[in-house]
């Protein structure tokens, strides 16, 4: 391995059972240089494919999968979910000699503690919802009082997303103190609270690969993540995402020198070290009490960062991206990303996430999926799936997600929902309206 560079074959070992680690598998086994492909659990998309190798293990297993990747040869591990990254899993590996692809625990604080990543950007000047930081109810509940603007919740540390209030009035915010504080709804997680001002607008999702030094975005994509047409009902893992994204194109500039510059000048200056995805939830908008002032325009404001891939969001880029994924990541965790380019195909891919009825209130299991074939261009990702006696069945609230590609939006959407008829399982459930607001009609109310 010359330079860093990979030059022969090596084995991998992805970490988690999403939706996410079998894209990444699938993109993974494309490569010239994969060797043998493990998957810690994978799902049953994962079994199935004769590339992979599902291993039983389960993501916060250290020792049990270190142990594994020393046992079998593997020269590279990649880690998919937040929560073993949060709780250190890179370290631990790194000091039993595996080279990995993820942020340090300390790294990873961004995302695993949101007050932490509201301090980084504010020292770092990267535009964010005015905020405050408070550990007791009774002074949760005087800030709100007494700042109209502050009407947005968060629960510090991670929640499954579930964390986030976005309230209306200052009882709708007392009632979310009152959930974390009295009703300690998210554990520790909750112990510090970030109070934040609300905005409005439009959100995307901006990954970036960071390999200590260089930043290198990925394409742009559009994340739905509430449960129900016209973005009604919870907010869930995600239910489809579409890459790429007008809105991006729109504010490049601005997004460029007001998030990316001040990213990499903090990696210059060492107050970021950061090997793995950082991957950047913005909206473009304004303040809600500035929404009606003619003056605002609609500007980039960073609403959090996550330390890893988002899923769905990587449904949505593998399929697009031209490039070899496991030499991108290989540069990424060891500090040589500036030798390589990034490439994508000018197709367009929307992505709909397919879930049992009741998802997210519970999940489906044990019903058998029937796979008829599939158009060309159309990639089937599995998530909450297994085999079970050779059968496919569900297993985990969201299923599978088809990804399609097509000359635009319009085509991949329709190519998406065309593909989508030839997958049945008893409770399948999907939003119909997925990347409808890019190809320019309005989200049914
Ligand atoms: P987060 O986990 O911080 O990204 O928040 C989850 C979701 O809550 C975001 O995707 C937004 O839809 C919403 N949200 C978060 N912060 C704000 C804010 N300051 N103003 C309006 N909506 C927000
Ligand atoms: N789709 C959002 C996330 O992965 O957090």
């Amino acid at each position: 391995m010359a330079n860093g560079k990979l030059d022969s074959k090596i084995n991998i070992l992805v970490v988690g059972g999403g939706g996410r680690e079998h894209a990444l598998c699938w993109k993974i086994a494309q490569s010239r240089f994969a060797g043998k492909i493990y998957c810690a659990p994978g799902n049953g998309g994962t079994a199935q494919d004769e590339r992979i190798t599902n291993v039983n293990l389960s993501s916060d297993d250290f020792a049990g999968l270190s142990e594994f990747a020393s046992n079998n040869q593997v020269d590279f591990v990649v880690i998919g979910p937040d929560n073993p990254l949060a709780d250190g899993i890179v370290d631990y590996m790194q000091a039993r000699g595996l080279t990995v692809f993820g942020p340090k625990k300390e790294a990873a604080k961004l995302e695993w503690s949101k007050a932490h990543s509201k301090q980084f950007m504010l020292q770092h000047q990267i535009p964010t919802a005015r905020f405050s930081v408070v550990t007791d109810f009774e002074s949760a509940r005087e800030f709100v009082r007494q700042n109209e603007w502050a009407r947005v919740i968060k629960a510090d540390g991670l929640a499954l997303g579930k964390g986030v209030f976005v309230c209306n009035s200052e009882s709708e915010a007392v009632e979310a103190l009152t959930a974390i504080f009295k009703e300690g709804r998210f554990g520790d997680a909750g112990s510090t609270v970030v109070i934040e001002e609300k905005l409005i607008g439009e959100e995307l999702s901006l990954l970036l690969l960071i390999d200590g030094k260089c930043v290198m975005p990925l394409s742009a994509c559009q994340d739905h993540k509430r449960r129900f047409d016209g973005d009604k009902g919870p907010n869930t893992g995600g239910m489809g995402a579409y890459s790429p994204v007008r809105l991006f194109e729109k504010h490049k500039n601005e997004i460029n020198a007001l998030v990316i510059k001040p990213i990499e000048e903090a990696l210059r200056n060492g107050s970021l070290e950061f090997r793995g995805i950082l991957f950047a939830g913005i909206l473009v908008g304004v303040p809600a009490a500035n929404q009606s002032e003619q003056a605002s325009d609609p500007s980039p404001f960073v609403l959090e960062f996550n330390a890893r891939f988002g899923d769905p969001e990587t449904q949505a880029l593998m399929p697009r991206l031209k490039s070899d994924l496991l030499a991108l990541l290989w540069a990424g965790a060891n500090g040589t990303l500036d030798a390589e380019r990034i490439e994508w195909l000018d197709q367009a891919a929307v992505c709909v996430v397919l879930s049992g009825e009741k998802y997210p209130e519970s999940s489906s299991k044990g019903k058998e999926i029937e796979v008829g074939t599939l158009p060309p261009h159309s990639f089937l990702f599995h998530a909450g799936t297994k085999l079970l006696d050779g059968k496919l069945v569900t297993n985990g609230g969201r299923v599978l997600a088809l990804t399609a590609l097509g000359e635009s939006i319009e085509q991949a959407r329709e190519n998406a929902y065309k593909a989508i008829k030839q997958v049945k399982f008893a409770d399948m459930d999907c939003r119909s309206d997925i990347a409808l607001r890019e190809v320019g009609q309005c989200l049914s109310t």
